[in-house]
């Protein structure tokens, strides 16, 4: 067996997650190195949000094992894995519409230092903070909606707060549960460029369910299917399967 090394960002080996009679997710191994971005596909119910549950430490395993930089993490919390610079974003849309861009950001790096989650109405950054926001805001395409109310901003923006939201702190590694669902194609194109600038400095395991939009960005692919790994490879190598392709265009396993 290959050993644990610190040039890996992520490692699983074997991981299962129950819930009741349901094996949610089916001894998954995958291994995402340091740099890389790696995406998860698969059809609706195959899983993949409950592995980015069991990455983050928001749900324990079942069985197996995760290893975070080198560091068996398996028994830790999500909040000593995100100290050891993991973060993640959520299917369903997570800001707070009455706070400006600024505040929700402000509000997100504040909580995280010092777990303090409240921000007033008027409330603006110190100078310093100023700049730090400003930049994140770029990275993430966000520029000149600093000042805007959160619920105000277009849908896509919202998502592209999210992530702004969730580099806040400088993570290592990023996670993003399907950041396009529910993107216009006009609104999915920032999204890409977005991530694709961001993976320049961070390692990213992405989970997509638009394929095109999914194997431009990966260095690698897994496929979930029912929980368990049905492949994995190269986007090349995903989209000349077989099985991945019976599971996404032969009526297999609906998705949505
Ligand atoms: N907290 C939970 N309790 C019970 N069943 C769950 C729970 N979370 C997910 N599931 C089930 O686990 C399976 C995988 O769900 P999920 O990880 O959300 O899939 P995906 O993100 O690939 O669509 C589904 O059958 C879902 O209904
Ligand atoms: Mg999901």
């Amino acid at each position: 067996m290959q050993s644990v090394t610190m040039d890996n960002a992520l490692e699983l080996r074997g991981v299962s997650r129950n819930f009741g009679g349901l094996r949610a997710v089916d001894n998954v191994s995958m291994t995402v190195a340091r740099g890389t971005t790696h995406v998860i596909i698969g059809p609706n119910g195959a899983g993949k949000t409950t592995l980015f549950a069991l990455i983050s430490g928001e749900l324990e395993a079942s069985s197996g094992k995760v290893w975070l930089f080198g560091h068996d993490v398996t028994s830790w919390s999500a909040t000593r894995r995100a100290r050891q610079g993991m973060s993640r974003t959520y299917q369903i849309t997570n800001v707070f519409a009455d706070l400006t861009v600024e505040q929700n950001v402000l509000l997100a790096i504040r909580g995280r230092q010092t777990g303090r989650l409240s921000v007033f109405k008027q409330d603006r950054p110190p100078a310093d903070m100023a700049e730090q926001i400003e930049q994140l805001l770029v990275r993430c395409g966000l520029e000149g909606r600093r000042f805007v109310r959160a619920g105000d901003l277009s849908y896509g923006e919202q998502r592209l707060l999210e992530l702004a939201i969730a580099i806040g702190n400088e993570p290592e590694i990023l996670l993003l549960d399907e950041p396009a669902a529910g993107l216009s194609p006009a609104e999915r194109g920032p999204m890409a460029d977005t991530i694709r600038q961001l993976s320049k400095s961070l390692t990213v395991v992405l989970i997509e369910h638009d394929m095109e939009l999914a194997l431009g960005l990966a260095d690698r692919v897994t496929c979930l299917h029912y929980g368990a790994l049905l492949a994995e490879g190269t986007p090349a190598e995903i989209r000349a399967n077989e099985e991945v392709q019976a599971v996404y265009f032969g009526g297999a396993g609906g998705h949505a």
